[in-house]
């Protein structure tokens, strides 16, 4: 295997900060990536490099996830299940599924990245979290490089969050998904109101897995910067739960304040509206700033550094929290 030396990591994060991997080694089968962590302690694993913010000049060592393959296992009444490794890119595979009449990832069209990292933080988009539509995730174990299945049950998703993201973090790869798709009796979601409004707009009253998608794809497009164009890595911070109480306390205050129920105690509120609140839709600051329509995505204007994206973030926690008493928690993974 080749293993590069001095390698800019821009191309391979969608904030395109240009950190350096001192080593980086491209991994293209299960054998390769078992090699790899034999010759390394510590290593950083790279997928799509959507969700990610490099902060030092440097990293040690960059694994590049690259394991392909999308594999239709088996299919029970209406059922179809589909292994895709973790390198597969996500929207390539959302479309696959598409083509071929699979439903239950069309809400999810569009998102960066790659299939291995969609577990991790449980990706999530109008109306439909990942975790309705996975049922196993194939792991390498660091330590024993003995592979590891988990089940749904076993993952603990939760918004924007599994044990991946926490008691198990950094001690398995994933290197596949299974995914239990419908290749009949799609159930569709478009209660989300944009869905419904785009659809409307185009005269769509019965529709198929690919209006979904398209629509999905129309309402991405009018509100989140193509990280090919500006650097972004989609929603900075998670939408904040607080108590139902500090709810009623804020909505007396700001009347039109947009939330969630989640439970009879907690309540969701949109990170993106108190962000624009607090008059930072928007704005730049060097080359760091905040996106013009959605004040939920940071974005990098050119050359920025992840240190400097990082400062504007936490001068956007400082105020939150002095307005709203609301702690604004990052939902991109800090390096
Ligand atoms: N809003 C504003 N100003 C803004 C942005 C949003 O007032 O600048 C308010 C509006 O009231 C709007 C509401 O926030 O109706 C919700 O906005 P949006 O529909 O854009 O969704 P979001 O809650 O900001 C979440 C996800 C997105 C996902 C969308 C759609 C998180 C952290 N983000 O954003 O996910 O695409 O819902 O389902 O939950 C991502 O994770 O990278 C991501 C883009």
């Amino acid at each position: 295997m080749n293993i590069q030396k001095n390698i800019s990591l821009k191309p391979f994060n969608t904030f395109g900060i240009d950190a350096i991997a001192q080593q980086f080694a491209e991994v293209l089968s299960m054998d390769e990536l078992k090699e790899v962590i034999q010759k390394t302690p510590s290593f950083f694993i790279l997928g799509g490099g959507s969700n990610i913010l490099f902060t030092k000049e440097r990293v040690p060592f960059v694994i590049h996830l690259n394991l392909k393959g999308i594999n239709i296992l088996n299919y029970s009444d209406d059922d179809v299940f589909v292994k895709v490794s973790a390198g597969e890119e996500w929207h390539s595979f959302v479309l696959w599924c598409i083509e071929n009449d699979f439903g239950g990832l069309e809400n999810l069209s569009l998102i960066p990245g790659n299939v291995g990292a969609s577990p991790i933080q449980n990706i999530g988009a109008y109306g439909v979290e990942v975790k309705d539509i996975i049922d196993e995730v194939e792991t390498l174990e660091i330590l024993t490089l003995q592979k590891k299945v988990f089940f749904n049950s076993e993952c603990k998703f939760g918004y924007r969050d599994s044990i991946f993201k926490k008691d198990l973090k950094g001690k398995y790869i994933i290197t596949a998904v299974i995914f239990k798709l419908k290749h009949k009796n799609h159930q569709l979601h478009v209660d989300y109101g944009s869905i419904n409004e785009e659809l409307i707009k185009n005269n769509i009253s019965n529709p198929a897995i690919k209006d979904i998608s398209n629509a999905v794809i129309a309402i991405r497009e009018s509100k989140l910067p193509n990280p090919s164009a500006i650097g972004n890595g989609g929603s900075f911070f998670k939408n904040p739960i607080i108590s139902t109480q500090h709810f009623q306390e804020l909505q007396q205050k700001y009347p039109t304040i947009p939330h969630y129920s989640v439970s009879e105690t907690e309540v969701k509120i949109p990170a993106g509206w108190l962000i624009e609140q607090a008059g930072f839709k928007g704005i730049k600051k060097g080359n760091a700033g905040v996106h013009s329509k959605q004040a939920l995505v940071l974005v990098n204007y050119g050359n920025a550094t992840g240190a400097e994206i990082l400062s504007l973030a936490t001068e956007i926690q400082i105020a939150i929290k002095e307005i709203f008493d609301i702690n604004l928690e990052i939902e991109v993974n800090i390096f």
